[in-house]
């Protein structure tokens, strides 16, 4: 019988997803996992990335380390797609030499946003965006060159070990007691503990191919702005809405970031949790419920 454990290396291990992918893959039976970050070796340094690799024998990467700094990316385009795309080409060759299994973090952001009803996995991606378009060279380069890839787009990650939406919501309200809120995005927030099992579920099979996980549910960052300070008793703030046309920021976002999740359902995983649900524990987590 063999005994020996499956193998997870979770890049980007100090971020935010990564930081909960290592949480979720620790300590569970049969697993084991390593993560690692930009101290133990630059993406880039693909030379670097294979001794790393080779030395670990990973069965699977939990690919979560990109430039994510989607407003920087639109001034910083090179930089943005070295990590985002030509690293995981890199990777992806890694992998396929290695027989290892890649698991692509990726995003709503590969799609315009133009489409009047949620995005099907199918549907042909349009990003609007450098950030968006450097993700979605980093699919084509993983499916063209893995044959073991698992491509998961997501959305709205909050996160205990993150800088996000909810945070910075919490943080504007006890300083300015009022706040004005886009209402026309429409999206699914996603709590990083949440995708982190699925992840860790979904690298353990040979279900490859391009997935949507999000927690369960929509709204528009307004209604999230709402939610939140509802779930942390700070509903005494008030929030205005205000449309994208008056909130200009350097990259364009999509207007409709719904995601259909047909390939995780078909596939016999379990959902993710109404968006809600996951919110409020989120927000006990950080001490703010
Ligand atoms: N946040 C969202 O709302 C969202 C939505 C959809 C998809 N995603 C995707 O989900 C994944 C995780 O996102 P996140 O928000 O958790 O990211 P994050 O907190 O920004 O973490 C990214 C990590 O990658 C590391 N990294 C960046 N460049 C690197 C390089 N050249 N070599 C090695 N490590 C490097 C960063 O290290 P340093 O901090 O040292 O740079 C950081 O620890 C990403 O692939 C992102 O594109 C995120």
């Amino acid at each position: 019988m063999d005994n020996r454990p499956f193998k997870i290396l979770v890049t980007g291990a100090c971020g935010m997803l990564g930081t909960d992918v290592l949480k979720a893959a620790s300590g569970l039976a049969g697993v084991e996992a390593q993560g690692v970050d930009m101290a133990d070796f630059d993406l880039l340094d693909t030379k670097a990335a294979a001794a790393y690799i080779a030395r670990f024998k990973p069965d699977a990467i939990v690919h979560c380390a990109a430039f994510t700094n989607v407003d920087a990316a639109e001034a910083r385009q090179e930089e943005a797609f070295k990590i985002n795309a030509m690293a995981v080409r890199d990777l992806a060759v890694i992998c396929a030499e290695g027989s290892i299994k890649l698991a692509l973090l990726s995003t709503d952001y590969v799609f315009d946003g133009e489409k009047g009803s949620p995005y099907a996995e199918y549907d042909q991606p349009s990003p609007i965006n450098v950030y968006g378009m450097s993700k979605y060279y980093a699919e084509r380069y993983a499916v063209q060159i893995c044959p073991r890839s698992f491509i998961v787009r997501t959305s709205w990650l909050f996160g205990a070990n993150g800088n996000n939406f909810v945070r910075a919501i919490l943080k504007k309200s006890r300083s300015e007691g009022e706040l004005f809120v886009v209402d026309d995005q429409v999206g699914s927030p996603t709590y990083t503990g949440d995708l982190a099992k699925f992840l860790i579920e979904l690298v353990q099979t040979d279900k490859y191919g391009i997935y949507h996980a999000t927690n369960e549910g929509y709204c528009s960052w307004n209604e999230f702005a709402r939610v939140i300070l509802k779930l942390s008793a700070m509903d005494g703030v008030k929030v205005n809405a205000v449309d994208s046309e008056a909130f200009k920021r350097p990259a364009a976002r999509p207007k409709n970031s719904r995601l259909l999740k047909t390939a995780l359902y078909y596939s016999g995983f379990k959902g993710l949790r109404p968006w809600q649900e996951a919110l409020a524990d989120y927000l006990a987590e950080i001490g703010e419920a």
